[in-house]
């Protein structure tokens, strides 16, 4: 296991760099190692795992083109230097599911507005986060925005972004559906859900995804 080992997801290793993260796409094998600790067994996992790291390539791929042709998004993905293989250096931020445990309420609804900001600004830029795991996928920079630090299930397909927005992809992810938070692992704290849900349904449904889509895009 390497020195200074921060986190690892079902794609991703992250190592800790002081202000920054090394992140290294996992093979299949290492990925279903994952799942399979999971007790999840009836589900097919090593397609499942092999599924996980080619998305979490292409999406790297996908991310990395759009920020070479819109710096102005670099930030919003906590500044990635990209490596090959899906692979890249990123800023170190506040994870947002730690972040709410030291803020009043007021304040944690105020950075779910910025979520839902950030999301919509994607959006415009013609990309959507297939998972809404705001929690453990969005942290807080140095300067206090909201940032997408895990962007290995992305889409740039307009159809597949209004029909995950018209079926309310949202609400199946863990920092919804979930009760409890671990650790490492949160969950919305329950008083945040319907602050949550209001701001989903009222700024994230099918026609405003259909309204935004590529909006930025310069012509
Ligand atoms: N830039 C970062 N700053 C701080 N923690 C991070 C950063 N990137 C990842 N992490 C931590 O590592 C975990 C896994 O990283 P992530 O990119 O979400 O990988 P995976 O795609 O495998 O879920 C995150 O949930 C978070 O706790
Ligand atoms: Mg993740």
């Amino acid at each position: 296991m390497p020195e200074n080992l921060l986190a690892v997801g079902y794609q991703y290793e992250v190592i800790n760099l002081g202000n920054q993260v090394s992140k290294r796409l996992l093979t299949p094998d290492e990925s279903f190692a994952r799942f399979s600790t999971h007790g999840r067994q009836l589900l097919p996992m090593r397609k499942i795992a092999i599924n996980a790291v080619e998305n979490g390539l292409h999406s790297a791929i996908g991310v990395a083109a759009l920020i070479n042709e819109y710096p102005e998004l670099s930030p919003t993905f906590a500044n990635p230097q990209f490596k090959s293989n899906g692979c890249y250096i990123q800023d170190k931020v506040t994870v947002f599911g730690e972040a709410l445990r030291n803020r009043s309420t007021k304040e944690n609804k105020g950075l779910i507005d910025k979520y839902v900001e950030l999301s919509l600004l994607h959006v415009s830029y013609g990309m959507m986060d297939k998972v809404c795991l705001l929690t453990e996928n969005c942290g807080i920079d140095k300067n206090g925005k909201v940032v997408l630090i895990d962007f290995g299930e992305v889409t740039f397909d307009r159809q597949e972004a209004i029909r995950l927005a018209r079926t309310r992809r949202w609400t199946r992810s863990q920092a919804f559906f979930y009760p409890f938070s671990k650790p490492r692992n949160f969950a919305l704290p329950i008083e945040l859900k319907p602050y949550y849900a209001i701001r989903m349904l009222s700024q994230f449904g099918p026609k405003a995804i259909e309204q935004t889509w590529q909006q930025s895009l310069h012509s």
